[in-house]
């Protein structure tokens, strides 16, 4: 039956009548999250149908509400998290934190209901039941092995109908603790940027770029602005401070400016701020922009060339960043050594695939301007809408909503600066969201790198040297792309200790979409080209491929790639030890090893300060700096201060916000864990002291803060000898094992985290890690043609689902770190440096064929 406007739905709602007389074609999706209130179904990518995030039951039936139109719901039941009743919200909430299956959360309510309608048809469903009926749900944070265990618990649990008791501990160091907030997320009641609806809240819209790489001749708004419904439209003449902004190099505009050259597909021309989103969208689509077209630079290649036009008009060169390491005389070095491995390698664009697409709203304050931000760094953040509108740093809050993930992808300000200029024009909160395509379209990639690698060793399987040349293709602004190839060269040598060394690393500009941060940092393409030349030199010189790891493995004392001499915590045998069995039990076995740098290091000052709140007797609070994006930097701050204190865990919450001044930076480098607890050691102190004299009670009012910096670390370059390039390392050797077809059946990961705070949640981090790193080395890329992504679909990106994983286990190894809180270094990128290489080598057992490209197809 096809309906039209006014025709009438009938339909029951969480077991409520509803009748519906409205748009036949509106998604229900948007009836639930606009028109109900709703919010535990999630807008992941809607219209798309990728990532099962609003995945509600109609009838007996899971079903994607983003492609759900209201007409097809006449008689149905609808069922959402919100309506499944006390019991089986108790125990899915229970289930999923118990197991650690919630991370971000963002994907959750929609395993929920699909969990739900499994159980509802199969009240004991297996493993491979289970994997198979979520196959429609993407989850990008756990490798899906938790959520899979929580779905098996909760249906033993309801096919019993028994409760499943919520875990509940002192949260000190050690403990499997639960996850902060992790019911509401589970429940779908965290309330993510997108679930915030303020009085009188308009919504912007953003028109971006048709051509990666054209001027502006100009821009025409008049249709736009004369739709009913328009409130503003605005252009880079609306920009009252400085519009140039950036983390490190302030070259990226918020808008392109008539006359302006265009540098990428995402850059923003225009945006529009509406009574609603559906009439910003609209408007946006009326903007008449006249363009010379001009051919983009996409090879990175030829973008260093002499002749070659400048992405950035006023640059000389399309160089970003260039820096050289050498140590010893490589040319002797290979002229000694008795075998050589060469090959140049190729990664390639990827994706960050968060299930929370960006979104941002402002609103004027009395002060100025407030912004709830998903960003990665509030503090960052207000710097540059500070700039941008030209005022100082307090004129701005930014407030930071825990986010539905990140991993370096939520570093740049994307949509905070539109919004926060938006509702200062407009005077009036505005929400500006991007759906998936945009999300692709606009924020910065992993870098696709070219390497070109040399490696020798003697006859007795010592390395020699090591000669690297890395160009990576950083897209069109700065982002952090000269960071990330300094730690691709300064991870060169990996996690051995090799002698000789010439490196030399290289950002360029193209017209591509930006390459900026993600999870690894430039350390996983570097390893994979390492790791596939240490197993090339074991076939030529017929060494044993753990032995020759063990041999050359960096010890304490040992060197890495910029001459950074390790004075402690060097883990990386204990994890060759761990995997050392099951390495010489399966014929198809890869192995490689993995080094990430905890904390930015490289000469800049980092720094994370908090403060301790003893709001009353039953409310502890904790204020710092850092971004909660799943990672569980929030439940290390509440397991620190209990383990220093013995304080309930109970009482303890956690804020983010710049007006409560507790300084940190970008949310980046695996370091928040590490910086933000030594400062929540230092702040307890104090308050351990008092408490040994006086209760809680007594001390209502008192603040207690705690600051952690280093300031010692070496720039690069140095040659005193003494370089210090990182104040933390953390070490890994990944096996992947593929069965006699050729497919992964198995990962073993064995991690030094040098202190392990919460054994599931360690466990989460890497599961999650290997997932994106199996998705890096066999199945995720973004590929661009001249200057755009050949696709914007989530789909298209190649992120593993469920039933494609193979069994993870994860070994946690303690060596402690001289400097991390009780010995702990990062955890939150090393679980995918190593995987690609250890891939790759598997891959080789396997055929023989040495893949040098990725991502690599199995067999
Ligand atoms: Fe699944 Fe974050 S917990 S996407």
């Amino acid at each position: 039956m096809k309906l039209t406007e006014g025709t009438t739905v009938e339909f029951s709602l969480n077991s409520r009548s509803i009748t519906y007389r409205g748009d036949p074609e509106l998604p229900l999706l948007s009836y639930l999250r606009e028109h109900c209130d709703l919010i535990s179904a999630k807008d992941g990518c809607a219209p798309q149908a990728a990532c099962g995030c609003c995945v509600v039951q109609i009838n007996a039936k899971g079903v994607l509400a983003c492609v759900t139109p209201m007409r097809k719901l006449d008689g149905a039941q609808v069922l959402t998290v919100e309506g499944l009743g006390e019991y089986r919200q108790g125990v899915f909430a229970n289930a999923f934190v118990n197991e650690g299956g919630v991370q971000c959360g963002f994907c959750i309510p929609g395993f929920v209901m699909q969990a739900n309608a499994l159980i509802g048809r199969n009240p004991s469903p297996s493993q491979g039941e289970i994997e198979r009926a979520v196959t429609p749900n993407l989850c990008r944070c756990t490798g899906y092995k938790k959520i899979v265990n929580a779905i098996a618990c909760a249906a033993r649990a309801i096919q019993n109908e028994d409760d499943i008791p919520p875990k509940e501990t002192l949260g000190y160091i050690g403990m499997d603790h639960p996850k902060y907030d992790a019911h509401a997320l589970v429940l779908g009641q965290h309330q993510y940027t997108d679930d915030i609806k303020l009085d009188g809240m308009l919504h912007g819209a953003l028109k971006f770029s048709d051509h990666p790489r054209a001027r502006v001749l100009g821009i025409d708004v008049t249709a736009a602005r004369d739709l009913p419904g328009v409130v503003r439209v605005v252009t880079a003449d609306d920009v009252p401070g400085n519009r140039y902004l950036g983390l490190i190099r302030q070259d990226w505009p918020l808008m392109i400016d008539t006359g302006e050259l265009t540098r990428y597909i995402g850059d923003v021309l225009a945006g529009v701020v509406a009574e609603s989103e559906d009439v910003a969208r609209k408007a946006v689509k009326k903007i008449k922009v006249e363009y010379e077209v001009l051919t983009p630079i996409t090879d990175p290649h030829v973008a260093m060339t002499v002749n070659c036009p400048t992405v950035h008009p006023d640059s000389l060169s399309n160089v970003l960043s260039h820096s050289e390491t050498s140590r010893g005389d490589a040319t002797k070095a290979e002229a000694d050594s008795d075998y050589l491995s060469t090959g140049n390698y190729q990664t390639q664009h990827v994706e960050h695939g968060y299930m929370e697409p960006e979104c941002a709203v402002a609103y004027p304050s009395n002060a100025g301007l407030e912004v709830m931000s998903q960003g990665q760094g509030v503090y960052e953040d207000r710097k540059q809408i500070a700039r941008m509108i030209g005022w100082p740093e307090h004129k701005v809050r930014v407030i930071m909503i825990s986010n539905g993930g990140a991993f370096g992808g939520k570093e740049d300000l994307s949509v905070q600066g539109h919004a926060a200029l938006m509702a200062h024009l407009v005077h009036a909160p505005v929400k500006v969201r991007l759906n998936r395509a945009e999300s692709i379209t606009m924020h910065p990639k992993r870098h696709p790198i070219w390497m070109a690698f040399k490696a020798g060793c003697d006859a007795d399987g010592k390395l020699t040297f090591i000669k690297a040349k890395f160009v990576g293709d950083t897209g069109a602004y700065a982002s952090v792309g000269m960071k990330v190839l300094e730690r691709c060269a300064g991870h060169a040598t990996g996690a051995y200790h090799v002698p000789v060394v010439d490196i030399e690393s290289v950002a360029v500009y193209t017209n591509n979409i930006p390459s900026g941060a993600m999870r690894g940092f430039g350390v996983n393409q570097a390893t994979f080209g390492l790791e596939s030349c240490i197993d090339d030199l074991c076939v030529q010189g017929g060494f044993d491929r753990w032995q020759f790891r063990y041999d050359n493995a960096l010890t304490n004392g040992g060197m890495t790639s910029t001459g950074q001499v390790i004075e402690g915590g060097a883990g990386v045998r204990k994890t060759l030890l761990a995997v050392k069995d099951q390495f010489y039990q399966n014929e198809f076995a890869g192995l490689a090893c993995g080094i990430k740098n905890t904390g930015i290091g490289n000469g800049m000052p980092e720094m994370s300060r908090v403060r301790i709140t003893i709001a009353s007797p039953d409310q502890v609070i904790i204020d710092h700096g850092w971004t909660e994006m799943g990672q569980g930097v929030h439940t290390m701050a509440l397991q620190a201060l209990c383990n220093e204190t013995g304080l309930d865990p109970q009482t303890v919450e956690v804020r983010v916000d710049t007006d409560c001044d507790q300084y940190a930076g970008m949310t980046t480098a695996s370091r928040a864990t590490s910086l933000m607890c030594n400062a929540i050691i230092d702040a307890a102190r104090s308050l351990k002291n008092d408490l040994n004299t006086q209760s809680l009670d007594e001390l209502v009012g008192c603040e207690y803060e705690g600051e952690w910096k280093v300031d010692w670390t070496s720039k690069p370059g140095d040659q005193s000898g003494n370089s210090i390039t990182h104040y933390s390392y953390s070490y890994a050797t990944q096996l992947v094992v593929l069965d006699k077809s050729g497919q992964m059946s198995k990962v073993v990961a064995a991690h030094d985290a040098g202190k392990i705070f919460n054994p599931t949640l360690f466990e989460g981090q890497l599961e999650g890690s290997i997932h994106m790193g199996l998705g890096y080395a066999v199945s995720e890329d973004l590929p661009m043609e001249n200057g755009r992504p050949k696709s914007t679909m989530l789909r298209k990106c190649g992120i593993l689902r469920a039933r494609d994983m193979p069994e993870i286990e994860v070994i946690g190894i303690e060596v402690p770190d001289p400097y991390g809180p009780y010995g702990a270094k990062g955890v939150g990128e090393i679980g995918l440096v190593p995987t690609a290489g250890a891939v790759a080598n598997a891959l080789f057992q396997f055929d023989g064929i040495r893949r040098r490209t990725l991502p690599m197809r199995l067999p």
